[in-house]
């Protein structure tokens, strides 16, 4: 059995999709089951069965992975986001999980100067000590993620940054569920970890100049400081200040590691990955 932690969010529900697009069945997992199930498409509900979870009660955990082999552990951010991780690895352990694909971050260092991939950083080192196989994707910037950029546009034709002229290797979260399903229900579990990525990197100026092709506007780029963006996000956007922080330092690390494109999706699933340019075409609406 494959159990999918976090199966209403970005990540596991895109994960949930492919699985029951290869007609592989699976459990999903969620605090509010009923919400889970009434979120899924006929297809995908016909081939899952959802069970509630807590992540911060061991119990229902352990309860949640009985009979499980495999186990994709994707997880919101935030402050518990470490804690609640270790509990679920630790229930894989007791319930004799053999492998676990884990969907980390790029950066996940100890020193990384991100504080959301050190602590993906601490989770996977409990996952290499714990001798379940473990396989570690590690995505960059959703595109669903842009979307949170709609209402600037919308509203005003701006967005607001501190990339200056960094690139980001923006993936579709449905190519993570695609690799993830891959990786799932391979016969033989293989470890390792998989970047992923879109096949271009795009800068702000050239993300906007592509959006104002496709709007027919002008769509403009105002590069902040850190801590004006920072600032923005908090008080226009109504972020947590942790969230904010969080923004502020991947588009910090942008600007000093280069970011580009890598064919690891392409060799693991055997296409290319989605575009940007379909990826916004298919959401214009919502950037009008
Ligand atoms: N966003 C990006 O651009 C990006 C880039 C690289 C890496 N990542 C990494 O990708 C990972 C997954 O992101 P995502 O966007 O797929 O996650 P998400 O949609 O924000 O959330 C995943 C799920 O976590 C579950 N969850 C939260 N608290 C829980 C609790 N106490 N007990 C049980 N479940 C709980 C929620 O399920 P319920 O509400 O249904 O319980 C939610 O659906 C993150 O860890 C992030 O660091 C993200």
């Amino acid at each position: 059995m494959i159990v999918i932690m976090g199966a209403s969010g970005a990540t596991g529900g895109a994960t949930l999709r492919s699985l029951a697009a290869l007609g592989a069945p699976s459990r999903a997992l969620g605090r509010d089951p009923a919400r889970l199930a009434a979120s899924l498409d006929e297809r995908t509900l016909a081939r899952t069965s959802v069970l509630p979870v807590e992540a911060s009660d061991p119990a229902s955990l352990r309860t949640a992975f009985r009979g499980a082999r495999r186990l994709l552990l994707t997880m919101a951010n935030g402050p518990q986001q470490v804690q609640y991780e270790l509990n679920a690895i630790e229930a894989a352990v007791d319930c004799g999980v053999e492998h676990v694909v884990k969907v980390s971050a790029p950066a996940a260092e100890p020193n990384s100067p991100v504080g959301v991939s050190r602590g993906h950083h601490l989770i996977e080192e409990r996952l290499r000590s714990s001798g379940i196989t473990t396989t570690v994707l590690r995505p960059y910037a959703f595109m669903q993620k842009l979307l949170l950029l709609a209402p600037g546009i919308a509203a005003a034709g701006v967005v607001h940054g501190a990339l200056g002229q960094a690139r980001c290797n923006y993936v579709d979260a449905r190519d993570i569920g695609d690799a993830a399903a891959e990786v799932l229900t391979r016969p033989e579990p293989a470890g390792g970890a998989v970047p992923l990525t879109g096949g271009r990197a795009y800068s702000y100026p050239e993300l906007t100049a592509l959006l104002g092709e496709l709007l027919g506007r002008p769509v403009r780029y105002l590069d902040l400081s850190p801590s004006e963006l920072h600032a923005h996000l908090v008080d226009r956007a109504g972020m947590p200040h942790w969230l904010a922080t969080h923004v502020v330092e991947i588009q910090q690390l942008a600007t000093v590691r280069e970011e580009t494109p890598d064919d690891a999706f392409r060799r693991l699933t055997g296409r290319a990955p989605r575009t940007l340019e379909a990826f916004l075409a298919e959401n214009l609406h919502r950037f009008r």
